[in-house]
């Protein structure tokens, strides 16, 4: 009856909106226990990576990264790190001294990487990487230095050792030619070799992140990213591995947890709208969880809904224009935007006039409620694949709470103005036997992977003695 009067545009308050679109999105409205179902799900996935049987079929990877603790606050040198894979390709400085304490230095450049170089072949993408490390080799004045180099590369990777990684698949925006199943470490070092300096440890982003928050908080196991794409990695009991020798100690598991849902497990609260960004994607059938929760899709999620309801004439008064029917043209920073608390009615309308549809007062309230029902929905899928990840990490512990640290980084988490207080408040809802310290990671992921390279390096001048 409210979708009739929104239809009817009868003057409407903004309760009755709000319930309208609730009940016009239930499908994308979970309840605590289909969260926890869901929990129970992605705990099956990450156990079927982890074992020895199952792994060569799971669809959650669960990769091993040679990382095996977080800074113990020794580490110290100067370093180069790269970041690529984010929304943003990044060079860093990384100076570690140890001066009474321990304190980190950062310089940074960001630089681009346009569409016909991240989808041309792989051969130019690394001599493109290796062109703005030489410029900011120049810049830094360190061209003779031979720094080692610590290299942040956010795909899924195999692992034999730190400083070999085999990408199995690229993710997101990413389709270089040539690349899958070649190890990165050979391909960039073959690009950098005039510049004189090596790759020493290549990470994932949730794990450089792990590793810059482990270095302000010693109780730091986890690490999440939530920006373009979505992974989440953390400390597993080297014993619990089957993929990598030995019994003792830890080891960080890169889960890939983007790819929950690739093999049929989530079909059941998928969207005709999941369905239809999945299909107009650079991988298809691929990374169908990231694609319900990320920064890459979120926008274009919210789009393709109002589309459908602008067709049905629920808002705009029908009105369909080419902008509202364009790709990319809706995006997750509007989501953020109209989010806000007090400005954000504002930014609808300056949003949606921008798209050509003469919004209503009515339809601004309606199109905040479906970003938020968007944006819920996201939060509360990464509430329960790290609900799991917590109560894993607690049975390990064999403890009846767990106490823990989650550092975590990425645009969408950063710059949503609800995102974070959401994802905390239902984690905790689902895991009340945690006290869980959530640990924004100021700096990116460079200080970590600074701090893995300054291991490996320490490692290296080891095996030379
Ligand atoms: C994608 C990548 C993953 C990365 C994440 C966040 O899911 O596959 O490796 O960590 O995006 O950048």
């Amino acid at each position: 009856a409210v979708v009739d009067k929104i239809r009817e545009n009868r003057g409407l308050d903004h309760l009755e909106i709000t319930v309208g679109i609730d009940k016009y999105l239930y499908a994308m409205r979970f309840s605590d226990e289909t969260l926890r179902d869901i929990m129970a799900r992605f705990r099956r996935e990450m156990e079927n990576g982890l074992g020895g049987d199952t792994n060569p079929t799971a669809t959650v990877k669960m990769l091993p990264t040679f990382v095996r603790s977080i800074p113990d606050g020794s580490e110290k040198g100067d370093f180069i790190a790269l970041d690529l894979g984010g929304s943003n390709f990044r060079i860093l400085r990384v100076k570690v001294s140890h001066e009474k304490k321990q304190t980190v230095q950062m310089e940074s450049q960001i630089y681009e990487t346009p569409e016909d170089i991240i989808h041309g072949s792989g051969s130019r993408l690394f001599d493109h990487v290796a062109e703005c490390l030489g410029d900011f080799m120049e810049k830094q004045k360190i061209k003779d230095k031979k720094l080692p180099v610590g290299f942040t590369f956010s795909f899924p990777c195999a692992h034999s050792k730190l400083d070999e990684a085999v990408l199995l698949t690229w993710t997101k925006r990413f389709k270089a030619s040539g690349v899958e199943g070649m190890d990165v470490v050979k391909l960039l070092n073959k690009a950098i070799k005039k510049r004189g300096v090596n790759i020493m440890a290549v990470v994932n982003d949730t794990v450089g992140t792990m590793m810059t928050c482990g270095f302000d908080d010693q109780r730091c196991e986890v690490g999440i990213i939530i920006g373009t794409g979505t992974n989440a990695c953390y400390m597993e009991e080297l014993r619990h591995i089957d993929m990598v020798e030995g019994d003792e100690g830890r080891m960080c598991i890169n889960t890939e947890w983007g790819a929950f849902g690739d093999d049929g497990t989530l079909e059941d609260i998928r969207t005709e709208f999941d369905r239809e960004i999945d299909r107009g994607s650079l991988n298809p059938g691929k990374q169908l969880f990231e694609k319900m929760v990320s920064g890459m899709y979120m926008g274009e999620l919210v789009r393709l809904i109002l589309v459908k309801m602008a067709k049905e004439g629920l808002l705009f008064e029908g009105r369909i224009t080419p902008e509202l029917l364009t790709k990319g043209k809706f995006e997750t920073k509007h989501v953020s935007a109209i989010e806000k608390s007090k400005e954000g009615l504002t930014k609808a309308k300056e949003i949606l006039t921008r798209l050509g549809v003469e919004p209503s007062e009515d339809d601004c309230i309606a199109v905040q409620h479906v970003c938020a029902i968007v944006s819920f929905r996201s939060a509360n899928l990464i509430a329960a694949t790290l609900g799991a990840i917590l109560t894993r990490l607690k049975d390990n512990k064999n403890s009846p709470r767990l106490r823990t640290t989650v550092g975590i980084d990425g645009s969408l988490y950063k710059m949503h103005p609800q995102y974070s207080r959401r994802l905390h408040k239902t984690v905790r809802r689902l895991v009340p036997e945690s006290d869980v310290r959530f640990l924004l990671s100021e700096s990116g992921s460079g200080k970590g992977a600074a701090m893995v390279t300054a291991w490996a390096s320490r490692l290296t001048q080891y095996r030379h003695m």
